[in-house]
């Protein structure tokens, strides 16, 4: 049972790194470059491409990171009984607890929202030639609901580390 906590915790920690590692690297690497005079034409269709790949990555780390993390708690004492009627929430361990799933829950509601249809329809309108205000609007909805999910992962993982060593 050890090893598959091992595992678990392993396997958790790698879907974290790869979902918001790869949003680092959208961030800091893909969208300056896509900036630059040679590529600009074609960034709008080139981020379109980038970004249909890494939701199908991102959904599956996300998926990951709750059935793995569900499984901690479970390894840590806690039944799924308590997790659904919210007693695994009190005392200081349960308190964090509960805000990272809080933070997740905004953040997997905010990632359906932007994957599911503010990204596609910015996609769509732009295919369309609607006019240019309505799809840099739309445009800037979609890269701040982006930004601002990078911003809650960085928080749950402030969390996290306060989950396993204890608050500052
Ligand atoms: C966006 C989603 C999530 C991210 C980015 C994330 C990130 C992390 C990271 C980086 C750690 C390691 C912390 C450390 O060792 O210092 C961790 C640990 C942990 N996470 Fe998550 N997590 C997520 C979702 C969840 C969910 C949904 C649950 C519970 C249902 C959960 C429960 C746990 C538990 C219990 C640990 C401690 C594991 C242990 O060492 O026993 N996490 N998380």
């Amino acid at each position: 049972m050890h090893v598959l906590y091992l595992v678990s915790v392993w396997l958790h920690i790698v879907a974290a790194m790869t979902w918001i590692g790869g949003m680092l690297f959208l961030v800091t690497v893909l969208v300056p470059l896509l900036r630059r005079p040679a590529t600009r034409a074609r960034a709008m269709e080139l981020f379109h491409l980038l970004a249909v790949r890494f939701r199908t990555v991102g959904w599956i780390a996300l998926v990951t990171l709750v059935v793995t993390g569900t499984f901690n708690v479970l390894h840590r004492g806690f039944t799924l009984g308590q997790l659904l009627t919210g007693e695994a929430f009190a005392g200081t361990w349960g308190h964090a607890l509960g805000g990272k799933l809080v933070l997740v829950a905004l953040i997997l509601a905010s990632s359906a929202a932007h994957d599911f249809y503010v990204g596609p329809k910015a996609t769509r309108l732009a295919e369309e030639d609607a006019p240019a205000e309505e799809r840099e609007r739309l445009r800037r909805v979609a890269s701040w609901m982006g930004r601002v999910t990078l911003l809650l992962a960085l928080g749950v993982v402030a969390v996290a580390v306060t989950l396993v060593r204890g608050a500052p």
